[in-house]
């Protein structure tokens, strides 16, 4: 199945229950409410979600339309920052990462960013996949980075 029948769209902070739903079905419950709102709040910042619509793939019983995956964008001037890229487990592998991707990059592009840079955990072999495979090069490795002592690799892309 690809990425058909799901919905991309800049959220606001009417999202915050689904995303931080979301967050705890994809990274255990890595941010808090607090941190979901800053990002939805604050101007230099951009969250995309991806929506699937009630009624398609089998989202039948939810009355509005349900939370699959979103990305976070930070502006700082000319550099686009990807500080998160997640996608609802059982969504993966349809192309929905790399839309979300894709659109992330697009609405760095529309503000005047030139270039992108993200960070990813050493160990997280299918995020290196599709960042490689959307053009992001190696830019370096921090040692221990991460609070389990994994490292951090930091990826950029330019142009964008
Ligand atoms: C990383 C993540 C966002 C990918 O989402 P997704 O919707 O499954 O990704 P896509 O279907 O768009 O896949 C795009 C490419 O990524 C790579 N990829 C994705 N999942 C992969 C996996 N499990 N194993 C290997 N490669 C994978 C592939 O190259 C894939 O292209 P292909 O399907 O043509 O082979 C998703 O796995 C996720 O939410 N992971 C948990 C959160 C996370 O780690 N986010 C990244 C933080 S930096």
């Amino acid at each position: 199945m690809g990425s058909t029948g799901y919905r991309l769209q800049v959220l606001d902070i009417t999202a915050l229950p689904q995303l931080l739903e979301l967050d705890r079905r994809c990274y255990g419950g890595h941010w808090g409410e607090q941190g979901y709102r800053a990002e939805l709040e604050r101007p230099t910042s951009t969250v995309i979600g991806a929506v699937v619509e009630p009624g398609d793939r089998g989202e039948k019983t939810s009355p509005t339309p349900t939370l699959v995956g979103f990305g976070i964008l930070w502006r700082i001037e000319e550099e686009a920052h990807i500080i998160s890229l997640a996608v609802d487990p059982d969504h993966r592998r349809r192309g929905l990462g790399r839309r979300i991707l894709e659109e992330l990059l697009t609405q760095a592009r529309a503000a005047g960013c030139c270039w992108a840079t993200l960070e990813v955990r050493a160990s997280n072999h299918a995020a290196i996949r599709l960042y490689e495979s959307a053009g992001f090069q190696l830019l370096g490795r921090r040692k221990g980075y991460y609070n389990n002592g994994e490292d951090g690799l930091v990826y950029w892309k330019k142009p964008i």
